[in-house]
């Protein structure tokens, strides 16, 4: 299949994760893991120390495209994703991003005042955000048409959550009290947010990604009035407004959310053409609801993964089963995931046998 995008033509040699976002026909359901590169793997972990630390291995785009391909090399993933984090975004808004051992990740400037939301810019892609687009370009180029390149961007709502709380967060106090008690100034900080999200993925996308993932990791710790008025809101404008071409070229957008059971109609509706969901909602129960308009992605619970390989091939038979049966029987429209990222204490051989029961499973018809 022949393909045009920002920087280049090419033929892809497996092509499923497209076919499915698209709805059409493929030989068996792709599959690919969120945080698919990372510490699980030893190679993973090798590469890390020799760049000294996660942003090191971040920003360097040999070294990001090394760990990008790593989990290709092991398994039958049917796409890449960039290696990189959604917090480069705020980091190159002036947040000043840093990993404290054994943290998380952490902002040296939060954003707690209207005076600084007020300071908040789009930056610029081509210089604060250069290394990501250099990884892009590097990867598709290394990858040579074997599976496509996913890019990402955290959500408005996901991204201020760590910008206003400095940091992770167990209740998230302080957006939350922001929203109900300055919401003007809280919209103001998404609106920004939002239009360097739009701007990110464009330019991921004019150096080589072929698919774009939003992750909204945090929407659903909201109550539904504040979900909508909060993050639903953002995420259907970029769904709008993001350029992503037509027909057969139009380059998909997946817009994954933990905890976005109670919403799939209107993410359905939203103009995205996949919405990823974790596994809180059987994958025949978010198919019924969002009647075939978009493509689904996911869903097992990834810790699953620490349970035995038969266990590991029936629940993704479950899965898989669960899609067809509530989609006339036909497997299409269907990119096989987790329901959220993997952990660095998983198995690498229990990937294995997911990724191998997933094609086995849905190849049968
Ligand atoms: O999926 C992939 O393989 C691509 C790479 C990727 C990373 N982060 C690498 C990473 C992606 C897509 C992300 C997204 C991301 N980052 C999200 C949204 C997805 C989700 O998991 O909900 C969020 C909320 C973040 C923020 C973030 N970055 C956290 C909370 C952490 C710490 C995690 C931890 O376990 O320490 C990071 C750092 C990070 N990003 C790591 C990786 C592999 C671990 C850092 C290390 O190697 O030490």
């Amino acid at each position: 299949m022949r393909r045009v995008d920002g920087t280049q033509t090419v033929t892809l040699k497996n092509d499923r994760f497209l076919r499915a976002l698209r709805r059409e026909p493929v030989d068996c359901t792709p599959v690919w893991l969120m945080r698919q590169a990372g510490r699980y793997l030893p190679e993973y972990r090798a590469t890390r120390k020799q760049a000294g630390s996660f942003m090191g291995l971040a920003t360097n785009p040999e070294l990001a495209c090394e760990v990008t391909l790593q989990p290709l090399r092991r398994y039958e993933l049917d796409a890449a994703i960039l290696f990189s984090d959604i917090l480069t975004v705020p980091d190159a808004m002036g947040l000043g991003l840093y990993f404290a051992e054994g943290e998380g990740p952490k902002f040296e400037r939060p954003v707690r005042t209207p005076a600084d939301i007020a300071k908040l810019a789009v930056p610029d892609m081509g210089s604060s955000l250069r290394y990501v687009m250099d990884a892009v370009s590097l990867i598709r180029r290394e990858l040579d048409g074997a599976v496509p390149l996913i890019g990402f961007s955290g959500s408005p709502w996901t991204l201020a959550c760590y910008m206003v709380e400095g940091g992770g967060s167990d209740n998230f106090a302080r957006i939350k009290a922001m929203a109900l008690n300055e919401p003007a100034a809280l919209h103001r900080l998404l609106e920004v947010t939002t239009d360097a999200v739009i701007a990110y993925l464009a330019a991921q996308r004019a150096a080589g990604a072929q698919a774009l993932q939003v992750f909204d990791t945090w929407g659903g710790v909201m109550a539904p009035h504040l979900y909508r008025e909060f993050s639903l809101r953002y995420l259907q404008r970029i769904a709008a407004e993001l350029p992503r071409g037509d027909g057969a070229d139009r380059t998909p957008l997946i817009l994954f959310g933990k905890g976005n059971a109670p919403y799939l109609e209107e993410l359905a509706a939203s103009g995205a053409e996949g919405v990823g969901v974790d596994w809180t909602v059987g994958l025949g129960e978010a198919r019924r609801r969002t009647g075939g308009r978009v493509a689904l992605q996911g869903n097992l619970d990834p810790t699953t993964l620490y349970a035995s390989p038969e266990a590991i091939r029936a629940e993704a038979a479950r899965a898989l089963d669960d899609y067809a049966a509530a989609n006339g029987g036909s497997r299409f429209g269907h990119v096989f995931n987790l329901g959220h990222g993997m952990s660095p204490d998983m198995d690498p051989e229990h990937v294995r046998v997911l990724v191998d029961a997933v094609h086995a499973h849905s190849r049968q018809g």
